[in-house]
């Protein structure tokens, strides 16, 4: 498995631009299931998680394909409607074609995700939605079995904002009789980019980004060329690269509108922040300041960006508390943290952080996507050197980190497996 090499201690300077969203173009993806035709999209990230989704279209029978950002599909000769256990347990985010399936196909076989590193990621919001909707759920062996002579429109509540949640039910209404009415949604970017290609394609929502969507379904829908909106959590991840290294990035393609609270908590800590059309500067400045934070739904604080931020509070000037009220189970990452000289004490969903003058490198492991990002983060600024193994979790979810950090004169070096 190959590893990434960093020796820390310099400011990172410089432009970089951000990649595609890798979690708007999988949703995007799936509801090319809706529509037996040919679709391409610019601007989709070169991730593992895309590759991963590329496949499991494959093998329902799509002929796709994949270069230089740009990602054709044509989902016209379907043959299989199901995901099977083999592709969702390396993404759970396969779960989004079951809504589309269910609209088109009026059935779907789709592997239970399980759980995973950062918490139990239970899919009974998905579920009750589509049964709201007319469809008969049935789980065993492992899989959820979806069927439905057809989807009849339906008011459905969601017990919390889900964001695959709602995308998979917008995306198994468009195509229902009648209005659906979804409350209590997520307000992502993500649903909103989302739910606007799918206008492109002939639906009709209304109220994507807000607490509720309103969906009257169309009896069709057409394929659509269309562009993936940046990455915010990419974005968001060199916006506190910047502030933790003490330099200066311009951070290009970068939209602003949607890290609103990541740039006042940031500005807090003493950076320095200019948004002008898609470019955001950031200056990092001596002391950091403590700065506390809650991880909550869009447009709170994003949990993808609570292991980042974490870091730049292990070295900031003071004592800072950063509650994960997202998911169960993610400060998985502190313990890693912890051996680069972190003073971290963990009490539920609260992590009570002790600013400390410097962190020391040292041999850490990736546990899951955000926390790899966090751990090249600490690697850059911790003095000496710092090994990071089980980088696979880096690549599902960004494109060439190490290249792009490299590019800003970061001193880090991706070491490949040995074969
Ligand atoms: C999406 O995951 C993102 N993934 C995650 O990004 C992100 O962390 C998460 O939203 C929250 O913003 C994609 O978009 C592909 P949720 P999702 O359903 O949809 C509970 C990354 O790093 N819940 O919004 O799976 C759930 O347990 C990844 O890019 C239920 O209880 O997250 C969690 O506590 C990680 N029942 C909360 O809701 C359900 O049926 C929010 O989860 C669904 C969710």
């Amino acid at each position: 498995m190959d590893e990434i090499l960093i020796n820390g201690g310099t400011p990172l300077n410089g432009e970089v631009t951000v990649s595609g969203a890798k979690n708007a173009a999988l949703p995007v993806i799936a509801a090319t299931l809706l529509v037996g035709d040919r679709f391409e999209f610019h601007n989709v990230p070169a991730l593992k998680d895309i590759l991963s989704i590329q496949d499991l279209l494959a093998d329902m029978g799509a002929d796709v394909e994949f270069h230089d950002n740009t990602f054709s599909i044509d989902t016209a000769n379907l043959s299989h409607f199901e995901a099977p256990y083999e592709h969702v347990r390396k993404m759970r985010a396969s779960i989004l074609v079951l809504g589309p399936l269910l609209a088109r196909m009026k059935r779907a076989r789709v592997s239970l995700p399980g759980g995973c590193a950062i918490g139990a990621r239970p899919i009974d919001q998905h579920l009750n939605g589509l049964a709201r909707l007319g469809a008969d759920i049935v789980l065993e062996h492992g899989y959820v079995e979806a069927s439905a002579e057809k989807l009849t429109g339906a008011e459905i509540y969601f017990d919390l904002p889900t964001v695959t949640g709602t995308e998979n039910l917008m995306m198994a209404a468009v195509l229902a009789e009648g209005q659906t009415v979804l409350r209590n949604v997520a307000r992502e970017p993500e649903i909103l980019a989302l739910a606007e290609i799918l206008n492109q394609m002939g639906a009709d929502i209304a109220g994507a980004g807000s607490s509720v969507i309103t969906i009257n379904g169309v009896k069709a829908l057409k394929p659509v060329t269309a562009a993936i909106i940046p990455d915010r959590i990419e974005t968001g991840t060199f916006m506190v690269a910047a502030a933790l290294t003490g330099g200066e990035i311009q951070i290009h393609k970068a939209a602003h509108s949607h890290l609103k609270e990541l740039i006042l908590k940031l500005e807090k800590t003493g950076a320095e922040i200019d948004c002008a059309n898609q470019t955001i500067r950031v200056k990092g400045n001596a002391p950091v300041n403590s700065v506390d934070v809650k991880t909550m739904p869009y447009p709170g604080f994003p949990t993808d960006m609570q292991a980042q931020f974490m870091v730049l509070m292990a070295v900031a000037k003071g004592f800072s508390v950063i509650s994960e009220n997202v998911f169960e189970n993610r400060f998985i990452h502190v313990s890693e943290l912890r051996r680069l000289g972190a003073d971290i004490t963990i009490s539920g969903s609260h992590a009570m952080v002790r600013g400390v003058p410097e962190l020391s490198g040292a041999p850490v492991m990736a546990t899951d996507l955000r926390a790899s990002a966090c751990l090249v983060l600490a690697g850059m600024v911790a003095k000496g050197t710092t090994r990071i193994s089980r980088i696979y979790h880096l690549d599902r979810g960004y494109d060439a980190l190490e290249k792009k950090f490299s590019r800003l004169g970061a001193d880090i070096k991706r070491i490949p497996a040995q074969t």
